[in-house]
């Protein structure tokens, strides 16, 4: 037993891969005993491929072949990490997976759940909702992932003032910033129960 947790993280898409880069680096300053065992990744060269090999954690490509979550069950059955990170992955799970999957899963969603959660709430679609319906307040939510969209229990939170905010994009931007400032430390409060920067 080496006294280190493993994380697994995974994306979808051409994922620009900006909260894994926030998690990596808040475990590196803060030397947590948390290694990035590998990064699921659905696209052949998504921007976080080469991110990964600059820093040599493996990219482990999902080519669509078979059923998604029986790929995962597999992987997951092999690999053994402490924690599953979702980090821009924008699959559904199904309920089955969640229902044999023995590691906890975690997600980051771009607003203060339960508000601006559920189907078709990703991205900049939750800034869009946001933004219409004239909010002064948005911010970030680190959750479990359970069968419903969103609605695990939730872990960590933060709210950001967006009444300075003139667009969708505007709110995108500064929930972004946040973001990256919680999830390295929702996840250090997971698996060591603690966190070095913040109170909550
Ligand atoms: C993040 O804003 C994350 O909150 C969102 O996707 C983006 C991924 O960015 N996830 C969801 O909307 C999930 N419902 P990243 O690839 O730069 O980390």
């Amino acid at each position: 037993m080496t006294g280190l947790f493993k994380i697994a993280v995974l994306t979808s898409g051409h994922s620009r891969g900006s909260n894994f880069k926030a998690i990596y680096q808040y475990i590196n300053d803060k030397k947590l005993p948390i290694v990035v065992d590998f990064v699921l990744i659905t696209e052949q060269d998504p921007p976080i491929k080469e991110y990964c090999a600059s820093l040599n954690i493996e990219t482990i490509f999902y080519d669509g072949k078979s059923k998604i979550n029986s790929f995962l069950l597999e992987l997951f059955k092999e690999r053994q990490c402490d924690l599953i990170v979702l980090a821009g992955f924008m699959r559904k799970l199904s309920e089955q997976f969640l229902d044999t999957i023995n590691t906890p899963l975690i997600n980051i969603h771009p607003a203060l759940l339960p508000k601006y959660g559920g189907k078709g709430m990703y991205g900049s679609n939750v800034h869009n909702a946001v933004f219409t319906a004239g909010e002064k307040i948005s911010g970030a939510t680190v959750h479990y992932v359970n069968k419903n969209y969103d609605e695990g229990d939730i872990i960590m939170q933060q709210s950001v003032d967006i009444t300075d905010c003139q667009s969708p994009e505007e709110i995108g931007k500064k929930v972004l910033a946040i973001e990256h400032q919680i999830y390295g430390a929702a996840i250090e409060k997971i698996l060591l129960g603690r966190t070095s920067l913040l109170k909550d």
